[in-house]
């Protein structure tokens, strides 16, 4: 097995008296998608904070390229080449494409204090970045990244991180709040980061997403790995309920389809439907 990129060892995580995660092992490798399932609550984004550099562990400890690394910062992740991508892909709305693409890293002509923004080459290098990843639908840099819609915004933000030489990508239910044709493109555009060697963490609910994309799986119960499977490994059934925390959504959907056929095809009152 080759040495994970970034991997946790025996990560604990405490706020105050409440313990959020247990002995949380995992590794991320290079050219695969690690997806990180659970019920709401259950730490996802706690580990994630973890390995962007919002939070430290309380015991335990990060690793990268087999080293062992603490994050002063989200700044430092990202120095680290930890590219985060949360749920809104980027909060500049007002600002350009091409601006938004070069926060922080503008490319500048002239020298000393003649520096200035060059707009024309940001566009142009920006629009080349997400037109690399399939969004052929941007071609012009001066476009307000308000205007775009969700699945534009993550798949700008992904690209964004690619081009800046990111190696580990993390996307915090970046298919949460998109319709299906926009979530199947951002599903692609994480097979690409995938294609193009970086390692990915991935967290949805969505079971049909994790299986589009996911090479490796995690499954969080109450702060622990309650499951880690290859992809093949498991059906979407007993995926779902993992991620359900255990209970059998199979055998929820027996009851409502045998309540159904016996009561003229109507669904079982709410109160009827065990939770
Ligand atoms: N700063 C904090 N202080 C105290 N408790 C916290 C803090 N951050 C998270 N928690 C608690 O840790 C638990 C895990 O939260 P987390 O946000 O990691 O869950 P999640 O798996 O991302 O859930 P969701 O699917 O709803 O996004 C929750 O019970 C939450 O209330
Ligand atoms: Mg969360």
């Amino acid at each position: 097995m080759p040495t994970p990129i970034l991997a946790l060892r025996g990560v604990n995580k405490s706020f105050g008296p409440i313990d959020v995660l247990h002995d949380i092992n995992l590794e991320l490798h290079a050219g695969e998608v690690l997806c990180l399932l659970g019920d709401n609550g259950a730490g996802k984004s706690t580990v994630i904070r973890i390995l962007s550099g919002v939070h430290k562990p309380t015991t335990g400890t990060l690793e990268m390229d087999g080293k062992p690394v603490a994050f002063a910062s989200p700044r430092d992740a990202s120095d680290h080449g930890i590219a985060t991508v949360h749920q809104f892909g980027g909060t500049f709305p007002l600002m350009s494409i091409g601006r938004s693409f070069f926060v922080g890293v503008e490319p500048t002509k002239g020298w000393g204090p003649f520096k200035v923004y060059d707009r024309k080459r940001a566009n142009e290098i920006a629009v080349k970045a997400v037109r690399d990843f399939g969004i052929t639908r941007i071609d012009d840099g001066d476009r307000l990244v308000g205007g775009l819609s969700g699945g534009e915004r993550q798949s700008l933000a992904i690209a964004r991180a690619v081009h800046f030489g990111a190696r580990v990508l993390i996307l915090d239910e970046p298919t949460a709040a998109l319709g299906v044709k926009q979530a199947t493109h951002v599903l692609r555009i994480v097979n690409e980061a995938k294609r193009r060697g970086l390692a990915v963490i991935f967290i949805t609910h969505q079971v049909m997403h994790a299986m589009a994309v996911g090479d490796h799986f995690a499954v969080l119960i109450r702060g622990a790995v309650a499951a880690d499977f290859k992809k093949g490994e498991k059906s979407r059934e007993e995926i779902t309920d993992l991620m359900a925390g255990g209970a059998s959504m199979a055998s929820l959907e027996a009851e409502i389809a045998s309540y159904m056929e016996t009561h003229d095809g109507h669904p079982p009152p709410v109160a009827a439907a065990k939770t």
